[in-house]
């Protein structure tokens, strides 16, 4: 496994100098429907044991691409979990092998610290524990009405119909898929589709809900319509793991990243220690968060001490300004 230590922050640890967590007074959150970043102590990962884990996972494709190497790492149970990587780098290859769709072909899969079981029945129940949600909604749905499409797993489930349709029902409120219910799934949106595409994993009551790449290919307000019902699954205790590019969301959004580049682990931890590394993010393929960037230069101007924290959001900076800058600048300033 190819973790470098000086960069690799292990759930927990202390970050390296001049690189701290988000002050909880400044992750405040934004107004509207816009990403909300919660305060650092809410989510404590070196307390939480793991949903899930790869332990040395090589998975190889039929044709000989080696797309995970040696890969081993932790998904903290009750958590919000971004997986970062290029295009390319193995964040849909490391999905299926976690939900069973794929077998490494070395290595082991836990789950709730058990190895997982490759035979149909074992497989099965996997599947429905491990809820998966493709990146693309048109692999997901195959019914033809929304209610029916979210309907097909409770009904193969063998509970009762009586069962079966009351979780479907409630499901289609928590969604806030109502006005959706009786149309064609071929006649949604994308972003709707998408939204359908995690009642339909949701019916399920999966204890962990992966989602690749949940929020590609979305406008802003689809994307934040996606995530609050994310954080909705997630206040009610699942763990939510995600895959994405997008190191602005993702900063804002999870309580613990992990960065993956060509199929090896290059670091996890919070947050903002992990997308304030820029040697990281450049081996990546990534760049720094906007708001990571204007504060590095803050911070070189002088406008902001060594010891301010990482800001997760631009609420976050413009907190920093008011406390560090805006007095500085005051004091500088010739009186009139
Ligand atoms: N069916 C496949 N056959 C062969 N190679 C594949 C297949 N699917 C993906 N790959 C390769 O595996 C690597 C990881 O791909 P993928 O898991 O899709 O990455 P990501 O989801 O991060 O974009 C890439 O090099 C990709 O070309
Ligand atoms: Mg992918």
């Amino acid at each position: 496994m190819s973790i470098d230590p000086t960069r690799s922050h292990a759930p927990g640890a202390t970050p390296p100098p001049g690189v701290q967590d988000t002050e909880g007074e400044a992750a405040a959150r934004h107004n509207g429907p816009r990403i909300v970043a919660r305060r650092p102590e809410e989510a404590t990962p070196a307390a939480a044991p793991p949903v899930l884990a790869a332990e040395a996972v090589t998975f190889a494709y039929p044709d000989g691409t080696v797309a995970l190497h040696d890969l081993s790492l932790q998904l903290p149970q009750g958590l919000r979990v971004a997986i970062l990587g290029a295009n390319g780098c193995g964040k849909t290859t490391l999905f299926l092998n976690l939900n069973g769709i794929l077998r490494p072909t070395s290595g082991t899969i836990v789950h709730n610290g058990e190895p997982i079981a490759y035979d149909r029945q074992s497989l099965r129940e996997l599947r429905r524990r491990v809820g998966l949600v493709f990146q693309d909604p048109d692999s997901q749905l195959f019914a033809a009405s929304v209610r029916q499409d979210i309907s097909f797993g409770p009904l193969n489930l063998g509970w009762s119909e009586e069962v079966a349709r009351a979780k479907v029902e409630q499901v289609i409120a928590d969604t806030n898929l109502g006005e959706l219910v009786d149309r064609p799934t071929h006649m949604l949106s994308y972003g709707q589709k998408k939204r359908v595409a995690i009642a339909g994993v949701l019916v399920m009551e999966p204890d962990v809900i992966i989602a690749d790449e949940p929020t590609a290919g979305l406008d802003p307000e689809t994307t934040a319509r996606v995530l609050d019902l994310l954080d909705t699954l997630h206040d009610a205790g699942r763990s939510i793991v995600i895959s994405t590019h997008d190191v602005e969301m993702a900063l804002a959004w999870a309580d613990h990243a992990i960065v993956l580049g060509r199929g090896h682990l290059l670091a996890e931890g919070p947050p903002a220690t992990v997308l304030s590394d820029e040697h990281l993010l450049r081996e990546a393929g990534l760049l720094p968060p906007l708001v990571v960037e204007a504060y590095r230069q803050l911070r070189g101007a002088g406008l902001l001490p060594a010891s301010a924290p990482v800001p997760r959001t631009v609420e976050d900076l413009t907190a920093l300004l008011v406390r560090h800058a805006k007095p500085r600048l005051a004091a500088d300033s010739p009186p009139e």
